[in-house]
């Protein structure tokens, strides 16, 4: 029986085996850790576990090995003992049928490996878009002390003499090419360019709204979220991390102590003034669930009113992630927006924010984070819509779309999936127009599935080739951090499950007003519910394993997409609670 007087088991005496003997448990563990060499002197240390999320598959964590040999140093310098272990690793670019699908799985795998092996605390090193989100969301589900390191952004490159990065410079050259504005010869140059280094892409995409997330959340050391990942700043950022890890498990600093509602409202808040990424409200909302928050949309939409974007990053902008960083990085962002912040709380340094920003100094010139009295745009990047069409809500990045667009009525001209739109966007036989709305449909969470980011429809080719650059586009998907346009997504409920948007027509007249927040389907709700009953939705299903579990559990954008089951049953209220 345990003794609950007993001092809770630490290092590797923590979560032993089970084979009925907690003695023989632990002799068992250190013989057979003693194989690889280990003395009793290390093994009675703290230890700290390192997520290696190194694969050859994951170009955007190449740099993962030195990263993981600083961590080791920093945790041994602070007297602890560091243990690398392996979980999967997602690249955007190698995840079939879409990153998003894995996500969760991830999150599984980081949140088990946790809880099954014997640590005080775990360094979490994550970069590419997905990986961030799932370690975050494993780790606060499974409460040991945590903290994030980041793999860093890519450098840029250059392609006669333009500096160019992934991947916002990628559509756009994609899309000259595809306007025929430049041949094969120049599109394969550029593609030699875009990626010009190891690192997360280079603008303010998912990964890098995701890094600026992490710091604002309190879960990285100071200045974790923007040392490119080729640079010294980032491997002495892994050996700081490493250090703290160490105190964070001394002090039993567990994750809960650090992502608060306080934590989350200041990270809603950097998403917005950072013209982030939509997918870091998916992901945000997801990790705020684990800890039993829900994300209220109407208060993060009055958030957004009163905070403007600051960041000046593609693709809002015009800089890179290593502008940002020489720029100073998040502690200049968020001395901007200081007196927009919950400065009281605690990040995993042991400090609370507002004496982490008091710690980074003054600031100096730089041209690449605006004051609040100059921003880049008045409002916070994504604007939260709802209507007829999206009564569960949908967002559009209003800081990446076209201001001509943003009140706009048009037509529909409806794609029924994603492999409907690739058959026929570019027929010279589709009956389509500038000022058209381009509807896609089932390529939501359940519908695609993984809800993939197809959202960002291409411009039809023949109005491509007639210089159309931007058109409305609407759909239940998601949409690259990079990517950019007046684009409606998340609408949710998705088509496959049966929302609205699953009965739009060819024809129909839909209605965007960004100004009053409203995506309206210009259809009386007695034709809608005609056409659901005379088509009426089979939701789709597998028969056996992940993408089983994924299509019976998985939740709708606005509870983050993440598996029912893994959400905290516990409810703690919402966020951004109201004033
Ligand atoms: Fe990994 Fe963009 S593909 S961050």
């Amino acid at each position: 029986m345990t003794d609950p007087t007993a001092p809770a088991a630490s290092g590797l005496s923590k979560g032993l085996t089970s084979y009925g003997d907690r003695e023989f448990s632990l002799f068992l563990r250190k013989a057979f850790i003693k194989g690889a060499g280990y003395t009793d002197t290390a093994l009675e240390r703290p230890v700290v576990g390192i997520v290696d999320t190194g694969s050859a598959y994951n170009p955007c964590h190449g740099n993962a090995p030195q990263l993981i040999e600083a961590v080791k140093r920093g945790v041994m310098l602070a007297g602890g003992l560091p243990m690398a272990f392996p979980t999967i690793s997602i690249h955007e670019s190698y995840a079939q049928p879409t990153s998003m699908y894995l996500r969760n799985l991830m999150s599984i795998d980081t949140e088990e490996m946790i809880r099954a092996q014997p640590m005080d605390a775990v360094v979490l090193i994550g970069g590419c878009d997905k990986t961030v989100p799932a370690q975050l969301m494993g780790a606060a589900s499974a409460g040991i002390p945590a903290i994030q390191l980041i793999t860093g952004s890519m450098l840029t490159g250059s392609h006669r003499g333009e500096r160019v990065g992934a991947c916002t410079d990628c559509r756009r050259y994609w899309g000259r090419y595809r306007a025929d504005e430049i041949d094969a010869n120049e599109i394969a140059a550029v593609n030699e360019q875009l990626v010009a280094s190891v690192g997360t892409c280079s603008v303010m995409g998912t990964a890098s709204t995701m890094a600026c997330i992490a710091e604002a959340l309190g879960m990285t050391v100071p200045g974790g979220a923007s040392a490119p990942a080729v640079t010294a700043d980032r491997i002495r950022i892994a050996e700081t991390t490493g250090t703290q890890a160490v105190r964070i498990a001394r002090e039993r600093l567990t994750i809960d102590q650090v992502l608060t509602a306080a934590a989350f409202e200041n990270a809603m808040r950097v998403l917005l003034a950072i013209g982030g990424s939509t997918n870091g409200l998916v992901h945000l909302t997801a990790i705020a669930g684990r800890m039993g928050f829900e994300v209220d949309l109407h208060a993060l939409d009055r958030m957004s009113r009163e905070t403007p974007v600051l960041l000046d990053l593609k693709p809002s902008g015009a800089h890179y992630m290593e502008d940002f960083h020489h720029a100073g990085g998040m502690a200049t962002l968020l001395r901007e927006l200081k007196s927009l912040l919950h400065l009281d709380a605690l990040t995993v340094s042991g400090r609370t924010l507002g004496e982490e920003i008091e710690r980074a100094g003054s600031g100096f010139r730089q041209d690449v984070v605006r004051p609040l009295s100059n921003p880049i745009y008045a409002q916070g990047g994504i604007a939260v819509l709802h209507g007829n069409l999206a009564p569960g809500g949908a967002i559009i990045k209003q800081s990446a779309a076209d201001a001509k667009l943003m009140e706009h009525e048009g037509r529909a001209v409806v794609f029924e999936n994603a492999q409907d739109l690739a058959a026929r966007i570019d027929s010279a036989e589709l009956d389509v127009h500038a000022d058209d709305v381009l509807v896609l449909k089932n390529i939501g969470p359940k519908g695609a599935p993984g809800m993939p980011e197809a959202g960002y429809l291409p411009i039809p080719l023949k109005l491509a080739r007639a210089g159309v650059k931007d058109m409305l586009r609407i759909s239940d998907g998601r949409m690259s951090g990079t990517a950019f346009g007046t684009i409606v997504l998340h609408v949710t409920p998705e088509s496959a499950i049966g929302g609205p948007l699953a009965h739009v027509r060819n024809g129909d007249r839909i209605a965007l007003s960004v100004a009053r927040r409203e995506l309206t389907l210009q259809v009386p709700a007695d034709e809608l519910a005609r056409r659901a009953t005379a088509s009426p939705v089979e939701p789709p299903s597998a028969d056996r394993g992940y993408r089983k579990l994924f299509l019976q559990t998985v939740t709708q954008a606005d509870q983050g997409v993440d598996f029912d089951f893994l959400r905290c049953a516990q409810r703690r209220g919402a966020v951004p609670r109201s004033k």
